[in-house]
């Protein structure tokens, strides 16, 4: 079944309909959810909406765009979270010099802390990094060595893929693989190996063709399976398959 290794069911595009949605999921073949947190606020609901259904896990880590937020009080009070046996990895952490809402050292401060904090608790990370490729590699081949994660989102050249799978990383591929304008991720999809790449939505943002600029759900995945099912010339079905046998592996489940 396809397995969602990142979205955000906790954000108010949801607040309509969001338990019916879920409900809905396994019928529409997705078999597992991992929601992400980005904002300190979202951590605690995030671990919540974990606990109600039984197909969902928990990502807790701030996101680049939010460290300013963060003390020392809030960072423990957030360690305290993974006590949950529902939280399965770090993120999303990472650094984002698009938006560029905090200074690019204390992005790297707390990228760096929550890499620590995943070694530490013998946790998998999700990084976001945007418009940030040699400081993420950098930080990254520094502080990250050993560790398993996903470059969510992967945005960048299929070059750098390469050296995030040698490092055991995964690429996450979305909705953006199915867009006219997704051209280099389709050339990262055809040069990494299936085993490497795992399927995600980061709802409600990036919904696939032919739903792009609509509110993204899990049950969309199956465009995004498709299309690298095109680039790599292999069946829907074994797509989904790998890619969820990678994330259990990778999220341990
Ligand atoms: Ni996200």
């Amino acid at each position: 079944m396809i397995f969602d290794t990142h979205a955000h069911y906790d954000d108010r595009q949801f607040d309509s309909d969001r338990n019916e949605l879920l409900n809905s999921m396994q019928d529409n073949g997705v078999g597992a959810i991992v929601n992400v947190s980005a904002a300190y606020e979202s951590c605690e609901h995030i671990v919540h909406m974990a606990q109600k259904y039984p197909f969902m896990y928990a990502a807790v880590g701030i996101h680049p765009d939010e460290v300013g937020s963060l003390d020392e009080e809030k960072f423990a009070r957030m360690k305290e979270l993974f006590k949950n046996d529902k939280v399965v990895a770090v993120g999303e952490i990472g650094l984002d010099y698009y938006w560029d809402n905090e200074s690019h050292e204390l992005q790297k401060e707390w990228f760096i802390r929550q890499l620590d904090l995943a070694r530490e608790l013998n946790l998998p990370v999700n990084i976001h990094s945007r418009d940030a490729a040699q400081d993420t590699m950098e930080v990254i081949k520094e502080y990250g060595r050993g560790l398993d994660g996903i470059v969510h989102c992967y945005s960048y050249s299929k070059e750098m893929a390469k050296e995030y799978v040698k490092m055991g990383y995964y690429i996450g591929v979305g909705g953006v693989v199915t867009f006219k304008n997704g051209k280099r991720l389709k050339e990262t999809v055809e040069t990494v190996p299936l085993t490497s790449i795992v399927l995600e939505t980061d709802c409600p943002y990036l919904a696939p063709e032919p739903y792009r600029g609509k509110r993204n759900n899990s049950s969309y995945i199956k465009y995004v399976a498709e299309e690298i099912a095109k680039q790599k010339d292999v069946s829907y079905e074994e797509v989904v398959r790998q890619t969820e046998e990678n994330a259990k592996k990778l999220y341990r489940l």
